[in-house]
């Protein structure tokens, strides 16, 4: 008998929602999410970060689960990890999570609600694919960055030998609800995050909302609030919009060709936050690595002197520091080759020609990208 060749159709709902006090127990976008014939179960784990500002957390969830009793899920648990990279480091955390969830005899109709910052759900999301292959995972993101950016994708991950993500799955959330009000407790350094992946956001797709952060970058700056939610709702939908978009239109959420634009900038983020050894975030990572291939496309050709001190002064405008003694390190070039490993296939690197004008690369001249990065690392030694 001879097998035909078939489609494997993963046709999976994609839920992301944005509300205010989440936990309120008036609101039912949560209890919507998760309702279903019978009441299920559910362990919560919670970052620790957010859980030293809100303290009344865990109460505030049992309570909220009490008033909608009947149709949200039992809390069998509630656990907490530390947040930030350390906990995509140890991977005796990780071991310690699955722990907990056969300890619950957590099966795959159970859900597991992780809130926190995206280091945290990347941890809990990793755990929560591999468990019995698949738990229903549902994100409550609370950074400015996993809000806009990371929550809303369908990647987990932590790091091993070194390599940021080197295990990790792909797997759709049961849902995502981003509750804003989590986020006036986040420090400045980590609420100014979700601005760079914004900026890299709106490079890509988006001239109008590019042009918008210019607007409100004084009021960004200063951490106003209602800008800020509104940067994040489009950051969200415009990641939204780019991974669930059909394959004709170029979508590809499992990521099984070489171009991945929503990496912009990544490559030396990713070796910025390694060789300081996580000092420099995520966020703040991303900013430098867009400044640095701003810098790198204007000296190719590719990018004109007035696009590019638009990229680089709204990345300045909105706080970020855009020198680093580290981009003077010879192995931030290794980078670029780390890169291509992880993501696989052949370099392919998103750069771009002007705002909402990206444009993929697939050579780099690796002395004139080292001989900007120089130039930006001496800036931050004088
Ligand atoms: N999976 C993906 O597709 C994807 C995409 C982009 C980034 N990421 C990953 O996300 C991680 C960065 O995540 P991040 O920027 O959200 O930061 P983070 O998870 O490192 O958290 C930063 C800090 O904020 C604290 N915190 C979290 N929420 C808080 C709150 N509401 N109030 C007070 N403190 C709070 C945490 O405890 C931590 O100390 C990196 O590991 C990055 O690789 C993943
Ligand atoms: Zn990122």
């Amino acid at each position: 008998m001879t097998l035909r060749d078939a489609r494997v159709q993963p046709d999976l709902p994609h839920r992301v929602r944005f509300t205010r006090d989440a936990f309120a127990p008036g609101n039912a976008v949560l209890a919507e999410l998760l309702a279903g014939a019978e009441p299920g179960r559910a362990l919560v784990v919670v970052d620790r970060g957010l859980l030293e500002a809100r303290p009344d957390l865990q109460a505030n969830m049992a309570a909220y689960a009490a008033a909608h009793c009947g149709r949200f899920p039992v809390i069998v648990g509630f656990r907490t990890l530390p947040g930030g990279e350390a906990v995509k480091n140890d991977l005796s955390l990780l071991e310690e999570l699955l722990g907990v969830f056969n300890h619950h005899r957590l099966d795959r109709h159970a859900y597991v609600i992780a809130i926190g910052g995206g280091a945290l759900l990347d941890t809990v999301g990793f755990a929560a694919a591999v468990c019995h292959r698949g738990l229903r995972l549902v994100r409550m993101p609370t950074t400015t960055l996993s809000q806009g950016d990371s929550g809303v994708g369908v990647k987990n991950g932590v790091n091993m030998f070194g390599q940021k993500n080197f295990i990790g799955s792909f797997a759709v959330p049961h849902a995502v609800v981003n509750d804003l009000a989590l986020l006036e407790n986040l420090g400045d350094r980590d609420w100014r995050c979700g601005l760079s992946e914004a900026v890299k956001v709106a490079l890509l797709k988006d001239a109008g909302f590019f042009a918008e952060i210019e607007r409100d970058a004084a009021l960004l700056a200063q951490r106003d609030p209602a800008a800020g939610d509104r940067v994040w709702e489009r950051s969200a939908a415009l990641h939204l919009e780019h991974i669930v978009r059909p394959a004709a239109q170029g979508g590809d959420p499992f990521e099984l060709t070489t171009s991945r634009p929503l990496d912009a900038g990544h490559w030396a983020a990713h070796q910025l936050e390694r060789l300081s050894d996580f000092a420099i975030r995520h966020g703040e990572a991303v900013a430098l690595g867009l400044a640095l291939d701003a810098d790198y496309a204007e000296a190719t050709g590719l990018l004109s002197a007035v696009d590019h001190s638009r990229i680089v002064g709204l990345l300045a405008a909105l706080g970020f520091d855009l020198h680093h003694c580290l981009l003077a390190d010879p192995r931030l070039i290794a980078g670029v080759e780390a890169f291509r490993e992880h993501l696989g296939g052949r370099l392919t690197l998103t750069l771009f020609r002007g705002v909402g004008r990206p444009v993929e690369v697939y050579t780099l001249d690796t002395d004139q990208m080292a001989r900007v990065a120089r130039e930006r690392a001496s800036v931050a030694a004088r």
